[in-house]
Formats: structure tokens, sequence, C-alpha cells
């Protein structure tokens, strides 16, 4: 027996899912790129239109920052872009990068090891989240799962989606396919091949071993303090959840994931709309 409140709390799932929007995800990664040093340190800005969800067989969707092992990221990773609301338009063709920003610290102008480099990738699907098909794209270094030294600390690697015009073009050394895996200067990259903006991107660390320095601390990321939390709130009590922005001796496998945080916080609208309508 079906009662007619049941009817009407199926009726609000979708309002409620509905209202779902990428502003938080987006601004946690911001947050995320920051905490971490990766801007301004390697990117000297992060203003991204749209949400990169990377998920590997076995794993699942990453959170920014998500620590994972070499034998997690060995596979190549999937790609899923979900542009920031219905204004942004993801059209034309997209360069990928994944890059090693080493561990939190790092002096950047010695370059970064490159570990996928594909030009030409188009986005498939009908409506978002979009697959980022790098099988059809040009790739100059074919994924190269990340495998840090020994010791060598938690390094951040970037996966990043840049917009690829026409009027790019390959720089000397990158306009053949299949070069592998080398250090390069991720910033001299993009300026040289006149690529556009930065659409998406997102992080992951791996490390080996316990470092033998210490590393860097980092300010973890309050996902209930960014503007679109505070905007979107529904309960005054709605508790603060930190997510490492980077993993630490100390922090590391504590993580929260962001997109948890997401979940848990669309579930608690959803709660309480759901009782909302049964108390009516
Ligand atoms: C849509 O997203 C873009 C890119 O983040 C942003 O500039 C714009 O203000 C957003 N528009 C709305 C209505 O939220
Ligand atoms: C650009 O992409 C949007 C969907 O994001 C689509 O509606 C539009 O037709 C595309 N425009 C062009 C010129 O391909
Ligand atoms: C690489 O890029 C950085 C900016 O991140 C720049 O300061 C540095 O000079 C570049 N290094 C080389 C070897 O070109
Ligand atoms: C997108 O990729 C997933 C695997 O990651 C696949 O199952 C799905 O069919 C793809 N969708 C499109 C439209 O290519
Ligand atoms: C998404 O959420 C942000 C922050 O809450 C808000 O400013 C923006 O207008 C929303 N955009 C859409 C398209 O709902």
């Amino acid at each position: 027996m079906i009662s007619a409140q049941t009817v009407l709390a199926l009726a609000f799932i979708p309002l409620v899912f509905g209202q779902t929007n990428n502003t938080l995800g987006i601004e946690a990664i911001e947050a995320h790129f920051s905490n971490s040093g990766i801007v301004p340190t390697l990117l000297s800005s992060f203003d991204p239109s749209a949400l990169l969800t990377v998920s590997y067989d076995g794993v699942g969707n990453l959170s920014p920052g998500q620590s994972l092992t070499k034998t997690q990221v060995g596979p190549t990773p999937n790609l899923q872009v979900t542009p920031a609301n219905s204004t942004v338009q993801l059209n034309g063709t997209f360069t990928v990068v994944m890059a090693d920003a080493g561990p939190v610290g790092t002096d950047e102008s010695q370059g970064q090891t490159r570990h996928w480099l594909v030009n030409d990738v188009t986005l498939t699907g009908g409506s978002a989240p979009f697959n980022v098909s790098t099988d059809d794209g040009t790739a100059i270094t074919e994924y190269a799962g990340p495998a840090p030294a020994q010791g060598s600390g938690a390094h951040r690697y970037v996966i990043l989606l840049y917009s690829q015009p026409s009027s790019f073009e390959a720089p000397d050394g990158f306009d053949q396919p299949d070069i592998g895996v080398s250090v390069f200067n991720l910033t001299d990259y993009v300026q040289n091949s006149h690529l556009g903006s930065l659409v998406a991107g997102t992080y992951l660390t791996v490390e080996e071993g316990t470092a033998t320095f210490t590393p860097s601390s980092t300010a973890p990321v309050i996902t209930s303090t960014l503007p679109a939390a505070q905007s979107t709130s529904t309960s005054p009590s709605s508790s603060s959840t930190s997510s490492s922005s980077a993993p630490s001796a100390t922090n590391a496998g504590k993580q929260s994931s962001g997109s948890e945080t997401l979940l848990a916080s669309s579930a608690k609208t959803f709660i309480a709309g759901l009782l909302g309508f049964l108390l009516l």
C-alpha cells in the first residue's frame, strides 16, 4: 500500500536533486589547489568553468588530492567533465595533461615529469557529465602511471583539461605521437603551444614508503566554509567537514572525500525535504 505521503515524497526527489549545482565542487577543487600550493607555484591561477571527475578502475571517482597507491593509478583513468552551470558550453577540442608537481614545496622552475599528454581530445555524450575521450586524440605521451621514488614524499599529480583552439601549434619536440615520459615545463608548453583556457582540473597524490624529509604542511579544505556551501546551506547546524588538501606524515589516509561531503549535504537536504512532506 503506497500512501499519498510516499507519492508526494517520491515526486519531491527530482526537485531536490534538480538543485544540484557544481559550484561547490569547483570551489572545493580551487581551494585544494591553493592549499596544496599547486596555485601559485605550478599554476599562476586556477579558475575552472567545469568539474573534472577522474576515476580509476577498482577505485571509483576521486576526491581532490586523494591519496592512491602506485597499483591503483596503473591503468589509464576515465575522465568526465561537467560544466559549472548551463551557461558554460564545452565545444571543440581539448588537450589533457597529467604532470608530477612533486611534493608540496617543490621548486616548479625545474620542470615537471609528464605522465600523459593528449592533443585533439573531444568530449562525447549527449548531456553532462561528458566523457573526455582521449582514445580519439593524439597521444604525444601515452598515459604512464605514477611511480614516485621511495621516500620522496607524497607527489601531487595534476590532471588538467585545456581548451585547444584552432591556433594551437604543438611546440618542437611535442609534435610527434608517443614520445614517452620525460621532464617538461608545463607553463612553457601551455604558452608556446597557444593552448586556451584551463577548463577543468584536479589532482591526486601517490607516495612510496615514508618521506625521508619533513613534508611541508598544508591547510585543510573546510567544505562548509566555501561560498557555495554558505549560500545553499539549509541547516544552521550544518557541520564542518574538512578534507586535507595534501597528505602529510600525520594525516595521510585520514582524508574525507569532497564528493562524500557533497553527497552528505545533498542527502541532508533530501532528508529534510522528505521529512517536510511526511509531516504535512
Ligand atoms: C556559470 O559558470 C561560469 C564559470 O564558472 C561563471 O563564470 C558564471 O558566473 C556562472 N553563471 C551562473 C549563473 O552561475
Ligand atoms: C556547444 O555545446 C553545446 C552543449 O554544451 C551545444 O548545445 C551547442 O550546440 C554547441 N555549439 C556548437 C557551435 O557546436
Ligand atoms: C619553467 O617554468 C617556470 C614557470 O613555472 C619558469 O619560471 C622557468 O624558468 C621555466 N624553466 C625552464 C627551464 O624553462
Ligand atoms: C562514458 O564512459 C563510460 C565509462 O567510463 C561508459 O560506460 C559510457 O558508455 C560512456 N558514455 C559515452 C556517451 O561515451
Ligand atoms: C549555483 O550556486 C551558486 C552558489 O550557490 C549560485 O551563485 C549560482 O547562481 C548557482 N547557479 C545555478 C545555475 O544554479
